[in-house]
């Protein structure tokens, strides 16, 4: 099959998703300029370079109340958020923590996460996180959009310190079978990696 209209794809739902996969997860805390700290996960994510680690996701707000999403807000407030990845074990609140709820809660509480102290940046890390990386607010790229009611945007950062927890370094290496870091497919559903194999470059 093939269309190039993408609300005329004659399937029970939009593919988008469902082809794109699996996404990593950035589960991104971030702190209000009045100390309310946030989190939530965003699956339009991943690496931009490594020579510094540079990371994107796309925080696309929803506009009907006008004020888009806390994550957006804090860092442009700020400067500042952490990138947590999520293992399989963190799925459920990791899940929790995508909930529309008024700025002045504080996520971690709603999921009952410990906010760990960052070094270089003031939003927290989520302490029960196997990874999170700290982050500087580098630029905001305004997408196109083809709603009214939508407005996409794509967040780039630096980060500028990482985390990562002891248990999933094995011999010097991340461990991915003791990782399983969670990731997004289409629909409702979500993988996690449980599957690896080598391949070498052929230069
Ligand atoms: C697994 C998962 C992935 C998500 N990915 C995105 C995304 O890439 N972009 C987005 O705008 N919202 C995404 N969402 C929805 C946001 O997490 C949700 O709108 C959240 O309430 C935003 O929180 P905030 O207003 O505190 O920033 C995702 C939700 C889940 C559960």
């Amino acid at each position: 099959m093939f269309f190039d209209d993408h609300r005329k794809h004659g399937l029970r739902h939009n593919p988008f998703k469902a082809l794109v996969a699996p996404r990593p997860i950035a589960w991104v805390s971030s702190v209000s300029a009045d100390g309310v700290a946030n989190l939530a996960p965003f699956s339009y994510f991943n690496a931009c370079a490594d020579r510094p680690p540079t990371v994107m996701f796309a925080p696309n707000n929803p506009r009907p109340n006008g004020d888009g999403k806390d994550t957006l807000r804090n860092i442009e407030q700020t400067n500042e958020f952490v990138v947590n990845l999520a293992g399989y074990d963190l799925r459920e609140p990791m899940n929790l923590t995508s909930a529309h709820v008024d700025p002045s809660i504080d996520e971690f509480k709603l999921a009952g996460l410990t906010p760990a102290p960052s070094v270089h940046v003031k939003a927290p890390r989520v302490e029960e996180a196997p990874v999170s990386l700290e982050c500087r607010f580098l630029t905001r790229l305004r997408l196109p959009s083809d709603h009214p009611a939508i407005e996409n945007n794509v967040v780039i950062g630096q980060v500028v310190g990482t985390h990562i927890a002891e248990h999933i370094i094995r011999d010097g290496m991340i461990d991915m079978a003791a990782y399983r870091p969670v990731a997004r497919l289409g629909y409702m559903d979500y993988t996690s990696v449980e599957t690896v194999f080598e391949m070498l470059r052929p230069d």
